[in-house]
């Protein structure tokens, strides 16, 4: 198979679906590798490193799959069979255009954002991969804007109080900044509406804040939350007043795929809020959990700090390259037919569940309602 690798055009954007190493490993199993010139260079990994491990630079005309770690320009995959990446087809508030150029190119397209969260797919997990990097790029984030250290501070002056952290949201990512304000020796609690969560931010040394609303199940979603009714919303928002108005740090991870991003700090709690703390708001992209985040701005509220990025997991591009990678080379194996070559037709829950368009036309079922709808 010719795989060849995207660069990334957005500006923020500095990581790479392949690297030196996944490229050795394609090329040890059989499978011709190019990449775009310069495509690893903002994580660390310059054309000759890719040459050396038998990579082509080019501009992957002819190859069978393209990679890439974000939504690419329809006309650079026109000509390739498949497309793996991340290509945001959930997108709640994108215009349902961009998604709809990439399908009519006909190519057949494999979303990163739509393998499912099982024991198998963990390998490929991508969401996951990356959400770990953007949770702790979070808790530093949060660690350097506040005014207030994290860890307990003892000096001749006197001693200083750590900082108390709130996590909202107890996912992948929510629970890598639980650990990491841990370690950096703040005080952190932690909320999340599924009802595995609890155990999981207390068996980080996390309390976990109790808010008098049902918790989910979320086994029925595929692991995923739901969206909350409004009287629940009402009392969550009410439970979470003191938590957040309280705390040094608030960082929010919460999230509901396909739609736009729970709103659980208000303005109102930001306005309360002692003049000094931060909001680390990481789901910017989907509008934010915070009623006054502008995505990939900061914004100071009456001393409040609040922080929507968006570039969290390319903040450590050189890292986060490397699992995404991996993840890639391991997807790879899931589509190469016995004669080493793309074989799309395979019968594998994860490709077809993955799988959000092919011969022009949305195969998801999921997606193509998501798009009925907003047409
Ligand atoms: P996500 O990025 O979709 O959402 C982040 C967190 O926000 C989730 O924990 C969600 O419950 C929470 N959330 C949603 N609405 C909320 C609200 N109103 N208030 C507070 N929190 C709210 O989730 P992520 O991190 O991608 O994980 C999704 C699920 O998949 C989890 O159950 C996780 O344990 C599971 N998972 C399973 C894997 C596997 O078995 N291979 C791998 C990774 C995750």
């Amino acid at each position: 198979m010719e795989i060849h690798a995207l660069a990334a055009t957005t500006e923020w954007e500095r990581r790479v679906a392949l690297t030196p190493d996944g490229v050795r490993q394609l090329v040890g199993k059989g499978h011709r590798v190019s990449i775009d010139p310069g495509a690893g260079s903002r994580s660390g990994f310059c054309d000759r490193d890719y040459t050396e491990a038998g990579a082509t630079v080019g501009d992957g005309s002819g190859a069978d799959l393209m990679v890439c770690v974000e939504r690419p320009d329809p006309a650079r995959i026109a000509g390739a069979s498949a497309v793996l990446g991340l290509l945001d087809p959930l997108d709640p508030l994108g215009s349902p255009d961009a998604l709809a150029s990439l399908v009519a190119t006909g190519t057949t397209l494999l979303a990163f954002e739509l393998v499912p969260r099982t024991t198998r797919a963990q390998t490929v997990d991508v969401l996951s991969s990356q959400a770990a990097l953007a949770g702790y790029q979070a808790a530093l984030e949060a660690a350097v804007r506040c005014d207030r250290i994290f860890p307990m501070l003892t000096t001749a002056a006197g001693t200083l109080r750590p900082a108390n952290v709130l996590v909202l949201g107890a996912g992948v990512a929510g629970l890598q900044a639980i650990a990491t304000a841990r370690r950096l020796g703040a005080v952190v609690s932690g909320f999340d509406v599924r009802a595995a969560a609890a155990e999981q931010v207390e068996s980080l040394g996390a309390t976990f804040v109790s808010v008098d609303i049902e918790p989910q199940d979320a086994a029925a979603a595929g692991g995923y939350a739901q969206e909350l009714a409004d009287e629940t919303e009402r009392r969550l928002l009410e439970g979470l007043f003191e938590p957040v108005t309280s705390a040094d740090a608030v960082i929010t991870t919460a999230a509901i795929p396909g739609r736009p991003a729970p709103r659980l700090v208000t303005a109102e709690m930001v306005s309360e809020m002692r003049a000094g703390s931060v909001v680390i708001d990481t789901s910017g992209a989907t509008g934010g959990n915070c009623e006054v985040s502008r995505p990939g701005e900061t914004v100071v509220v009456d001393g409040v700090e609040v922080s929507a990025p968006l570039d969290l997991p390319s903040r450590s591009a050189n890292h986060a390259s490397r699992l995404f990678s991996r993840n890639v080379v391991n997807y790879v194996e899931l589509i190469t037919g016995s004669e080493g070559g793309l074989d799309l037709g395979v019968d594998d829950e994860i490709v077809r569940l993955s799988t959000v368009a092919a011969d022009g036309e949305i195969t998801h079922d999921r997606i193509r309602s998501m798009s009925t709808e907003r047409n």
